[in-house]
């Protein structure tokens, strides 16, 4: 894998404290907005068959893999960037049952992978982390198999002025956003049809306010593992992102194409 780029060492996001953190808000085995309520709702989008082949891309601590798998009989190849991500997922495929599921730790930008091999590709909340969308697409589609689809979920932004604090976040969070519409036109361009680009910004909004009352809810829990810093950053996190997209700033992206048959 490329030493050059990854995500934790850049950004200090994903350290082992950071990622069980944000599991506490995201639910057991995510790290992205909704979980597992998230996945099922795109899972539903898909026409999984068993057998298919799927590639999660920032597949992180496996949690759609898991799922994907068990429920669908797909066989998932989840690749992730972060050392961190992929130890936890490869220690929870030992505590249970996952057949059909593989994790591997790997730039998904400069990693070998099969022409034409995949049914579905998969990502949530990682495209964030690559600046080059254009070339990203392009090699996607490559490896999506004819008739086969791809689905991504991402953070985005809104075209033209943004403000300055949402502006800071996402600059110092080394995130690279695109509104949907520019978004989609990578999706376009790389070959894929019928592409979808949906703003899903009031969606994101409703499970944001859900995770900061579950997290609330279930305080005492989570004081066990953690300090009151630790849930005072994860309630400040969400309440930006909460203003940033009340202000039109932040907006949540989700993608679905397919390449011809
Ligand atoms: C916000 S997490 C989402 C994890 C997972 N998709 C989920 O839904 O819980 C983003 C993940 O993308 C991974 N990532 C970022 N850039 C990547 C790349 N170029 N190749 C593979 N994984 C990458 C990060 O290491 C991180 O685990």
């Amino acid at each position: 894998m490329s030493e050059s780029r990854n995500v934790s060492q850049e950004t200090g996001q994903y350290t082992r404290h950071s990622i069980l953190r944000y599991e506490k808000i995201f639910g057991q085995d995510f790290v992205s907005t909704g979980g597992l309520a998230v996945v099922k709702e795109l899972c539903a989008m898909l026409d999984l068959r068993k057998g298919m082949r799927v590639l999660d891309i920032g597949s992180g601590l496996g949690g759609a893999a898991f799922y994907m798998a068990k429920t669908y009989g797909v066989e998932v190849l989840g690749v992730d960037l972060s050392q961190v991500m992929v130890d936890i997922a490869l220690e929870r495929v030992q505590q249970r049952e996952a057949a059909g599921v593989r994790f591997v730790l790997d730039d998904v930008c400069t990693m070998p992978l099969e022409e034409a091999s995949f049914d579905v590709i998969w990502s949530r909340d990682c495209f964030l982390h690559i600046p080059d969308k254009a070339a990203l697409l392009k090699k996607l589609y490559r490896l999506t198999r004819p008739g086969g689809q791809i689905l991504v979920t991402d953070y985005a932004r809104r075209a033209g002025h943004v403000s300055e604090a949402f502006e800071k976040y996402f600059t110092k969070s080394g995130y690279h956003l695109l509104d949907p519409e520019a978004y989609g036109a990578h999706f376009t361009n790389a070959g894929y049809l019928n592409v979808e680009s949906s703003n899903q910004t009031s969606r994101f909004v409703e499970l944001l306010h859900q995770e900061m009352e579950m997290l609330q809810v279930d305080r005492d829990k989570f004081l066990a593992d953690f300090t009151s810093e630790d849930l005072d950053y994860l309630l400040r996190r969400w309440a930006d992102k909460l203003g940033y997209c009340a202000e039109g700033s932040m907006v949540f992206a989700r993608l679905h194409g397919r390449r011809a048959a």
